[in-house]
């Protein structure tokens, strides 16, 4: 379910602004408030039309029809409302013709020269005009967040694509975007880590890293060590408070360990070419007593079995905020992350990316936070906050996406193995065509790299978002189809097309005009112009 971001109402933006659907918009909303002055409150409702009969179409009559049936005689039937819409209409040069068609659909095409002209002003002026106008100025998108010492996963992956991708678009529509990375750098894996390095390594100050090494397998080792003693199992929970609690020696190792975490991690977005700046769930620590007292104050939080507890209307499981142990969780950071991100940040949107299995998780906090005043009722209205939960990626098996050996796929591996097998592609291609020899090793790593990683990104995009999906190298990498390797072939030919013709683009956009003559011209037009739109 796909929520749409908050539009700017229509007739609050100047002529020939926004998208071709908002410009529509307001042209019915000059016919409506002519033709039925009564019913100022009513928006237009126009959409694409789904019929050949039309480009748009504008829906209002049947529900005006119903609203002023007892008050007035004038109209007899849907269809004659249909009718005075159209009559009321002021003159434009967007629409070449109208019609009304059965219960009052008012069908809209567009005027051809009129569509030519927006696609010359996208070609001239650069897309960047035509894009959306949003009324939120300032988003917050919690994205990627991977937790410290623990593995990056697929489900990861996702969401730092599907979230960069939302990033790029509000940022394309001039949305001011703060890129979160939620990163779990605050769990109670960190006694066990801690411990661990203290017990088997003294004297770790002096080594340094080399003594955490791989931070997977040392984290699998104190995992281990972790559930096979009780006693050092007591001594890691000691561990977390005095983390916690700000000894000085803690938390000098729980930096390096976040360090070396984050390093990892960088070197993924790296190659992803994703940018995220760190806000992790330590940064929000500070902020817990406070807001909890505050939602203390306003009566929402009650002791219940020794935990204190958030009831939400209509859920079974109260939203727990502190732990028996008196400890805060995964939910008194969340509570306090977006009171600041409200609050400190401003932020109007707030979007979290995580898999579909945190929405329940997610909703009872928005529903905290509704219930504290933080957020208005209607969720149309700014502040908003939507999670975008998303499908799990799965292996050739079905079942969650592993490595044979059972084990979390490392992300660093995935990315190596979509550069290595596009890299042999590549160069199996330049030998059958007798020009591997034109080409340099950097040249033929960058084309690697660009292919293989375009590939897992266009992969992921490409499937619904809310379904599972099977990771497939086969078919990521598959030269035809809807792949980024087909894309990323059509664009090269088109390049070369022009390349070969010895025409200066430059010159031709500002000396040629665009007509469109074919009606598959038409189709295509008509699909520009909705970039912003879609
Ligand atoms: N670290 C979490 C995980 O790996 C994701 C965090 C998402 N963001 C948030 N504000 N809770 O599942």
């Amino acid at each position: 379910v796909c929520s749409l971001p908050p539009q700017p109402q229509a007739d609050k933006m100047e002529d020939g602004m926004g998208t071709v659907k908002q410009q529509i918009s307001r042209l019915f909303k000059n016919s409506l408030s002519a033709a039925f002055p009564e019913e100022s409150s009513v928006e237009p409702a126009v959409a694409v039309c789904t019929q050949k009969s039309g480009d748009y179409q504008c829906n209002n009559a049947m529900g005006l029809f119903s609203k002023i049936k007892g008050k007035t005689k004038e109209f007899k039937s849907p269809n004659a409302v249909g009718q005075a819409i159209v009559r009321n209409l002021p003159p434009s040069e967007i629409i070449e013709s109208t019609s009304v068609a059965g219960p009052g659909f008012v069908n809209v095409i567009l005027s051809n020269k009129w569509l030519a002209k927006y696609i010359q002003s996208m070609l001239l002026d650069g897309i960047e005009k035509w894009a959306p106008v949003l009324s939120v100025t300032k988003a917050v998108v919690d994205f990627s967040s991977p937790n410290i010492a623990k593995e990056m996963h697929v489900g990861h992956l996702r969401s730092t694509i599907i979230g960069d991708t939302l990033a790029r678009m509000l940022e394309f529509s001039n949305v001011e975007v703060l890129r979160r990375n939620h990163v779990g750098d605050w769990g109670t894996q960190f006694g066990m880590l801690i411990e661990y390095l203290f017990e088997k390594f003294p004297n770790w100050e002096d080594i340094g890293e080399q003594a955490i090494g791989d931070l997977q397998d040392f984290y699998k080792a104190s995992k281990r060590r972790f559930d096979e003693d009780p006693s050092f199992k007591e001594r890691a929970q000691l561990a977390v408070v005095r983390l916690q609690g700000g000894e000085s020696r803690y938390r000098d190792a729980w930096k390096k360990i976040c360090e070396i975490s984050r390093r990892e991690f960088d070197l993924v977005y790296e190659r992803l070419g994703v940018h995220l700046e760190e806000k992790g769930e330590s940064f929000y620590n500070l902020y817990i007593p406070k807001v909890l007292e505050e939602l203390t104050n306003k009566g929402l939080v009650e002791e219940s079995e020794g935990a204190r507890v958030i009831f939400i209307e209509g859920q079974q499981i109260p939203l727990i905020v502190v732990k028996k142990d008196k400890g805060f969780n995964y939910a008194s950071t969340d509570l306090a992350a977006l009171w600041y991100r409200l609050n400190v940040e401003e932020a109007k949107w707030i979007i979290y990316l995580t898999d579909a299995g945190q929405q329940m998780h997610f909703q009872m906090v928005f529903s905290a936070a509704r219930l504290a005043g933080w957020l208005p009722k209607d969720d149309n209205e700014t502040p908003k906050v939507t999670h975008v939960g998303f499908g799990l990626v799965l292996g050739s098996d079905g079942k969650r996406f592993r490595t044979r050996s059972s084990e979390v796929v490392r992300l660093a591996e995935l990315l190596d193995e979509a550069k290595d097998r596009s890299k042999a592609e590549l160069r199996k291609r330049l030998e059958d065509n007798g020009k591997l020899a034109d080409w340099t090793e950097v040249e033929l790593d960058q084309t690697a790299e660009a292919v293989g990683y375009a590939a897992v990104k266009y992969a992921d995009l490409k499937n619904n978002r809310g379904t599972n999906y099977t990771f497939s190298f086969e078919q990521m990498l598959n030269d035809k189809g809807n792949t980024a390797v087909y894309l990323l072939y059509a664009h090269a030919r088109i390049c070369s097309i022009i390349r070969k013709s010895g025409k200066d683009i430059e010159e031709l956009k500002k000396t040629k005009s665009i007509v469109l003559g074919h009606a598959d011209e038409r189709i295509l037009g008509l699909n520009l112009i909705q970039f912003a739109e879609v």
